[in-house]
């Protein structure tokens, strides 16, 4: 078999082109970077979770009516996704204070928001995905009034879902990022949820006891991120829940 034509390899995962023209395959490595590439380690199975993980909350989104980019899942490691034109942003949206929204204002980590808060930070690596305020985003061309209207719109639309869903397995979503990206359809052009959903790109609190199950477990060295991940996902029952896996290995269902 012919080798696949790589498209992109970033930090966590790699784009390979796709089997129709449109579309590429997606594929999760196991390796996790936090403060902008400063801390760097392979984590063993992350890269299955995450595509386990991503699979199920994109499906979520794609069948209560929210688009997104995903398309089906291929094997343990890849996924297979539209193309889109990625709009140069992180969409983050707080539902309770942490991370640098908490450093930067000087609140305690957990506090309850008034409401959702979306922020922007443009993706640049070199310049560490600096916040951005809407008005350099439409100044600067990276998305109009209109797109950011609608970016708006997507992002609550995936924090309502996403955090019902989770609030339904007993876990807070504190905060998440997602990128959005554009489709042509004729000469229509949509914006469309892209790149991915997991642990990675959420901040995910056990409502009881309040721990930690997301990339904050590596950023903050508070234990085994598998364990961490592995328990988001078998409370959503994408991993089977008797007992622990085998080698402590991540253990698919189908
Ligand atoms: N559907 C899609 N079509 C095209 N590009 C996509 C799509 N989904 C995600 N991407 C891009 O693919 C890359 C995924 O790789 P990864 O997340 O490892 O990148 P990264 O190291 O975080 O770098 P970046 O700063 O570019 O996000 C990202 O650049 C992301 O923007
Ligand atoms: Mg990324």
């Amino acid at each position: 078999m012919a080798r696949r034509k790589l498209v992109y390899e970033g930090k966590a995962k790699i784009l390979y082109e796709g089997p129709e023209p449109g579309t590429l395959v997606q594929y999760f490595k196991d390796d996790a970077t936090a403060f902008n590439a400063e801390k760097k380690a392979t984590i063993e199975g992350k890269g299955v979770l995450n595509n386990r993980l991503s699979e199920f909350f994109m499906t979520g989104l794609n069948n209560i009516g929210v688009p997104t980019h995903f398309i089906k899942r291929i094997n343990m490691r890849e996924q297979l996704i539209r193309s889109v034109e990625i709009v140069p942003l992180e969409v983050i949206v707080r539902n309770f204070a942490a991370g640098s929204m908490a450093k930067r204002l000087g609140m305690e980590e957990g506090t309850q928001l008034p409401r959702p808060i979306i922020e922007f930070s443009y993706k640049d690596d070199k310049l560490g995905d600096p916040l951005v305020p809407e008005e350099y985003i439409i100044a600067f061309g990276w998305a109009s009034q209109q797109d950011l209207d609608d970016i708006v719109a997507l992002a609550l639309r995936v924090n309502d879902y996403l955090s019902g869903v989770m609030y339904g397995v007993g876990i807070k979503l504190v905060d998440f990022k997602i990128e959005v990206g554009r489709i042509w359809e004729n000469e229509y052009m949509r914006l469309i949820v892209a790149d991915e959903i997991s642990p990675d790109s959420c901040r995910l609190w056990d409502l009881e006891s309040g721990r930690k199950l997301d990339k904050d477990v590596f950023r903050r060295d508070l234990g085994s991120l598998t364990d961490a991940y592995t328990e988001v996902a078998r409370r959503l029952g994408v991993l089977p829940s008797n007992g622990p896996a085998p080698m402590g290995k991540p253990k698919l269902i189908n």
